[in-house]
């Protein structure tokens, strides 16, 4: 039974400066069975819930521990809107147009709301976390029935029974450090695929991101129970595991018994799933170690994401990035050097404060020399509470847009041309299920898209696919 106060002496309403703290106080690790009372188990019998999920990997994997708590308590999973009686908005904070999102969504459940009084209407993820959101939450969407926060979902039960006892409105967020929180239960969207938490939170503070106040410090699993996880995944049939983290890593530097991702990846590699993938790598922590086991296991895909956010050193230096330009383009090319086939991506943010013509030509640089398969590019979002949008700005609107579209043609460019070279060849795609042209979708080991000529009976199986046509996103393919 997961304790009902489980590690909070915080207050219920998020915190900025609360969640930007780091002591050195151990991490509490709570490995009990997660089980309910009996009461809880019942709540949702005869109801229907409705998840949205906004935001990274983390919060996909999180809705999918969401659904398994509100099955464990009789609700059931409708995927239509107009169907639910319990819908839940995970959301993202990254950027304001995350936040834009969001709230042009909310619009649609307000209506419903308005008709359906009886339906329970809930908020969680990254925005909960932020002070400004819940404000406004409070004040202006008074009809919002739950709120609660990151560290909050294995509390979700004894929330939503709140919720249903009182008028008003619902708030747990707790804004602290954090826990690792083992056996939370998981109903996963895919047979073939899973995302495998190995580490939580942040503690880069890069000075534009929102990510280590919303989702506190760094917290590695132990290596025991990530491994665990996997050997049962392997056992279950899946193809593929995803390792999740902020900055996998730095995995493990956080345990008492210290552990480093090139130890972690070497032991999942050994458990004998077919493919293992991991993001997001920070270019700080990337070592030798990790280089040299991702080139000697065929089960670790060729495929890494790695963030440049600028091309300029003193934006980087700015950003709080701690490389520099030559270090990341050293450690590309080790990369390259050592695995042969490797696809790489990257995430890109133009119009940073104070970010020039010749910074941004310098991003233009880095990206002719790593010609990468494909790159995210964001125009600066400032977050409240982060260092970067207390910096000036003086670069209107227009040039950010003019920046971010020449940023794009050039990693289009080069995205087009890394996809050519797959003309003609036959590679290993997982099938993962029909495409929305009705035929068959999947991945190659370089995380190219394929839409695949085969056979129902190919889903779920890694084949051998010719490609035999090519777009700037995605494959064309048959199985031969
Ligand atoms: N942990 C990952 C990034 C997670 S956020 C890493 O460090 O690589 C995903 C991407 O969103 C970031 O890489 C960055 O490019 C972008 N991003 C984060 N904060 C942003 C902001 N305030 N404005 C614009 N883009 C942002
Ligand atoms: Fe944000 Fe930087 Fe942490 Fe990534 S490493 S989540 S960009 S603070
Ligand atoms: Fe968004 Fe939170 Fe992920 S801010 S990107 S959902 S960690």
């Amino acid at each position: 039974m997961i304790p009902l106060s489980s590690g909070s002496d915080s207050m219920n309403l998020p915190s900025l400066k609360e969640a930007g703290k780091r002591t050195k106080s151990s991490i509490p690790f709570i490995t009990e069975e997660y089980n309910l009372p009996e009461s809880l188990k019942k709540l949702g019998t005869g109801r229907k819930y409705f998840i949205r999920t906004y935001g990274c990997q983390m919060n996909v994997h999180d809705s999918e521990n969401i659904k398994a708590i509100l099955e464990m308590m009789s609700f059931e999973e409708t995927e239509t809107l107009e169907n639910a009686d319990f819908i839940l908005l995970n959301t993202c904070a990254i950027r304001e147009n995350a936040h834009n999102k969001m709230f042009g969504f909310l619009g649609r459940v307000k209506h419903l709301k308005e008709t359906h009084p009886h339906i329970i209407t809930a908020i969680c993820g990254c925005m909960a976390q932020e002070e400004s959101v819940v404000e406004a939450l409070m004040k202006k969407y008074k009809w919002v029935d739950v709120i609660f926060g990151t560290h909050n979902i294995h509390r979700l039960p004894y929330i939503i029974e709140r919720a249903m006892s009182r008028q008003e409105q619902e708030i747990e967020v707790f804004s602290k450090e954090g826990e690792v929180i083992e056996n939370i239960p998981v109903k996963r969207d895919s047979k073939y695929k899973a995302w495998v938490n190995i580490m939580f939170g942040c503690d880069k503070f890069c000075t534009y991101c929102i990510v280590p106040y919303t989702r506190g410090k760094q917290r590695s699993r132990k290596k025991e129970f990530i491994l665990e996880e996997v050997r049962d995944l392997v056992k279950h049939g899946y193809q593929e595991v995803t390792l999740l983290g902020q900055n996998v890593n730095a995995y493990g530097k956080d345990l008492e018994e210290t552990s480093s991702m090139g130890e972690l990846l070497e032991e999942v590699a050994q458990t004998g799933i077919p493919r293992i993938r991991f993001m997001t790598s920070h270019p700080w922590d990337f070592d030798d170690k990790m280089i040299d086991v991702i080139a000697r296991y065929d089960n670790i895909m060729p495929y890494v994401h790695l963030p440049l956010q600028s091309g300029s050193n003193r934006i980087l230096k700015l950003m709080g990035r701690r490389y520099t330009k030559e270090q990341y383009l050293e450690l590309v090319s080790k990369l390259k050097k050592k695995i042969p086939n490797l696809a790489l991506t990257t995430d890109i943010i133009v119009g940073f404060p104070g970010e020039t013509e010749e910074d941004f030509e310098e991003t233009l640089e880095v990206v002719r020399a790593c010609e990468y398969d494909s790159a995210f590019t964001f125009i600066f979002s400032p977050r409240e509470g982060t260092p970067a949008a207390r910096m000036e700005d003086t670069t209107p609107m227009e040039e950010k847009n003019t920046r971010l579209y020449k940023l794009n043609e050039l990693v289009n460019e080069y995205a087009n041309k890394k996809n050519q070279q797959y003309l003609g060849k036959t590679v290993k795609v997982l099938i993962e299920g029909p495409s929305e042209k009705g035929n068959l979708m999947g991945y190659t080991e370089t995380m190219k898209l394929v839409n695949v000529d085969g056979s129902s009976s190919d889903i779920g199986k890694i084949v051998d696919c010719e490609i035999t046509d090519v777009k700037t996103w995605s494959l064309d393919g048959k199985v031969v």
